[in-house]
């Protein structure tokens, strides 16, 4: 079974470039850190530029920041067609939960929006550049989840901060199986993993609406969860580890919460082929992007 431990256990990514999502705080700055320092270029996808570039500072070696809000389809696209190099690994990192209902400047519940479909379309949109993987962040939280296909946008049930998180992470594991699926049918040595990071002290904060809960779990956090190093663990592990195609990363103690990264189960409801292939022309239509690859088309740089 592939296990990471410390981030120092990764092999020598000399040569290699990784965009990472989000990646100006938290488990993807950590994630990034990890890879400049075994030799990576990291390009941090990042939409605050002044925490980008002191991320930049802080990571050194060859990190540079970029413009990238995944609550913007404009956004992404620019960010899309800025980046003309291949691509060794994306990472779809980023994430927050909204207490409230709120929407992407495309109109998009901003949980789906920007987990699900801000990735989807960047994924798309990139994909003819990567070379390698394309790893995709999700959470526990997708376990007790579901894709409701009649309500994907929370516009007709009360919104429940928990429940738009959850299916957007559940979105982020059946985009995975689907996106290997194509992969697979096309041909392309590009592989698709996901993983999660368990319970990690970062800048995420848990909003479920329960102001107890929400209290408890903002102390409980510093006290009980890994630091951000811990949680990238899982990332990294999915990122550059000998693992399977469609596998999922995750912590391996205390049921999945932290400690050394390994492979983990996703929930039945993840492993869904009908669901997944549902969720991917739905989001097709959504976000106006699509699989790139022709069959047996490899990626990567394509002759003038
Ligand atoms: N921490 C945990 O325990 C935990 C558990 C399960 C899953 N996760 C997942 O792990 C991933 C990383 O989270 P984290 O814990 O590292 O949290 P974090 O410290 O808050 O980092 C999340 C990053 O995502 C960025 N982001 C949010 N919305 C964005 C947008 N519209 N466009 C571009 N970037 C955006 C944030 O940018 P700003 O700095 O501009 O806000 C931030 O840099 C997320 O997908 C999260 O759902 C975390």
């Amino acid at each position: 079974m592939p296990t990471l431990s410390t981030s120092s256990q990764i092999p020598d990514q000399t040569g290699r470039t990784f965009v990472i999502t989000g990646a100006a705080g938290g488990i993807g700055k950590a994630a990034a850190s990890a890879l400049a320092a075994r030799g990576a270029r990291v390009i941090l996808a990042v939409r605050d530029q002044a925490m980008g570039r002191a991320a930049v500072r802080d990571i050194g070696g060859r990190a540079e920041a970029r413009a990238l809000d995944l609550a913007s389809l404009a956004s992404i696209r620019e960010f899309a067609d800025g980046l003309r190099e291949p691509v060794d690994v994306l990472v779809n990192n980023a994430g927050a939960m909204t207490a409230a209902r709120q929407e992407t400047r495309d109109g998009f519940e901003s949980q789906f929006g920007v987990h699900h479909l801000g990735h989807f379309a960047l994924t798309n949109l990139l994909l003819d550049r990567v070379t390698g993987r394309v790893v995709t962040i999700s959470s526990s939280a997708h376990r007790s989840a579901r894709i409701d296909f009649e309500d994907l946008q929370w516009e007709r049930r009360p919104y429940r901060p928990f429940g738009a998180y959850g299916q957007s992470k559940l979105a982020n594991l059946l985009f995975t199986s689907a996106l290997q699926r194509r992969l697979t049918e096309a041909g392309s040595p590009v592989i698709a993993t996901a993983a999660h990071p368990g319970w990690a002290s970062t800048g995420f904060r848990i909003t479920s609406g329960n102001r107890l809960f929400d209290t408890l779990m903002a102390i409980g956090t510093p006290l009980l969860a890994h630091g951000p190093e811990g949680g990238a663990l899982p990332t990294l592990l999915a990122s550059t580890g000998e693992v399977p195609a469609g596998s999922f990363a995750g912590p391996s103690r205390f049921g999945g919460v932290r400690g050394p990264a390994t492979l983990a189960e996703p929930s039945p409801r993840a492993n869904d082929p009908e669901t997944a292939g549902r969720l991917w022309e739905v989001s097709e239509r959504l976000t106006g992007t699509g699989f790139p690859l022709a069959a047996n088309a490899p990626a990567g740089p394509r002759e003038p």
